[in-house]
């Protein structure tokens, strides 16, 4: 079942998207030891070269694209500002003329030039917010496949109730799909797991080793297992414990003034679910860098792309010059 709306893209060409300075610069990158890059382009532009440039030799020879997370525009149908300035600077524009179709054409093109981007193994996450998320889901279904989605995310960013009207907004959602039935997930990483609640602790975790740590012991088809609290739960599709104000409060060490900045404890459980050291991940929304700048904590080779001036400027301040280049 597919979604229709009017003026729906048809045929995606990538060659007459792209552009031939950018794939010229890409072929340059191609013979260069440099593996990250960051592109300054509107995004179908970016990708749309990158297909048809030497670049995706150098990437496929690495083992292709194996995560892509993408965090778009919302269709707030507003300019996103700077945090902290006096005057208004705008970031990014999210209007799309009030248009909810031509909000769509620009991501199902998205979403279509990444498929085909995408490693045969690889898996996309979109984050995107109760505005969009139903429609999303059935574009993902089409391009994807609908057995294909691999977990619907409900992040909840925890900020207080701002309406007294009706029921204020506490959640994104981040839908996830992988490309084909081979997909990474290490459900095993540290970055996965989530504090026993308190109520559980105390009904299950009554034993004590000879080192003072608390566990539990369960049987499971007669075989026995032990699970110790400190070491917590695999998290689900609801993630209560990742705070929006890690990335929004001037107070936090990584607050860039860049709106919509995500957490980079965010980034790494999505990165380190979805991908091994030294595998190339993609962002094409990338805004402030978070996921770039995760990427490189978590020794992932990365592509990036904006065309926001601010965003690229803070995304750089983020990283090491020593290690990408920009297109
Ligand atoms: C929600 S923000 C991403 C925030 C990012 N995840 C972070 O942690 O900072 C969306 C970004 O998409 C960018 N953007 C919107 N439309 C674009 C397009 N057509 N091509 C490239 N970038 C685009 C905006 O400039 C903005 O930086």
């Amino acid at each position: 079942m597919n979604l229709h709306w009017k003026n729906k893209p048809e045929k995606i060409n990538s060659l007459s998207l792209s552009d031939k300075k950018i794939i010229n610069e890409l072929n340059i990158y191609s013979s260069h030891k440099i593996k990250n890059i960051l592109i300054k382009s509107d995004n179908t532009v970016g990708i749309s070269s990158l297909l048809n440039s030497k670049a995706m030799n150098k990437i496929n020879d690495s083992g292709g694209i194996k995560l892509i997370y993408i965090d778009p525009p919302y269709f707030t149908e507003k300019s996103q500002l700077m945090k902290k300035t006096k005057e208004e600077i705008v970031a990014y524009e999210d209007i799309y003329n009030h248009s909810l179709e031509d909000y769509l054409n620009e991501i199902y093109i998205q979403i279509k030039l990444l498929h085909s981007l995408l490693s045969n193994d690889g898996s996309i996450y979109v984050h995107v917010d109760y505005r969009t998320s139903s429609y999303i889901r059935i574009i993902l279904d089409e391009i994807f496949g609908y057995k294909n989605l691999r977990g619907y995310i409900i992040w909840n960013v925890d900020n207080g109730a701002k309406s007294k009207k009706f029921w204020s907004n506490q959640h994104n959602d981040i839908l996830v799909y992988s490309k084909s039935d081979k997909f990474i997930f290490n459900s095993s990483s540290k970055l996965l797991k989530t504090k026993y609640s308190e109520s559980s602790l105390k009904t299950h975790f009554r034993k004590k080793d000879s080192d003072g740590r608390t566990y539990r012991e369960r049987k499971i088809n007669s075989k026995s297992y032990k699970y110790y609290a400190e070491d917590g739960k695999l998290v689900g599709s609801v993630w209560n414990d990742i705070k929006s104000m890690e990335a929004n409060s001037p107070l936090m060490k990584e607050y860039t003034t860049y709106p919509t900045q995500k957490p980079i404890s965010l980034l790494s459980r999505i990165i380190s679910a979805s991908s091994q050291k030294g595998d190339f991940i993609m962002d094409t929304y990338c805004g402030s860098g978070t996921s770039l700048a995760t990427a490189t904590n978590l020794n992932r080779n990365w592509i990036g792309i904006d065309q926001s001036e601010k965003a690229i400027k803070i995304t750089e301040s983020r990283l090491n010059k020593n290690y990408y280049r920009i297109v």
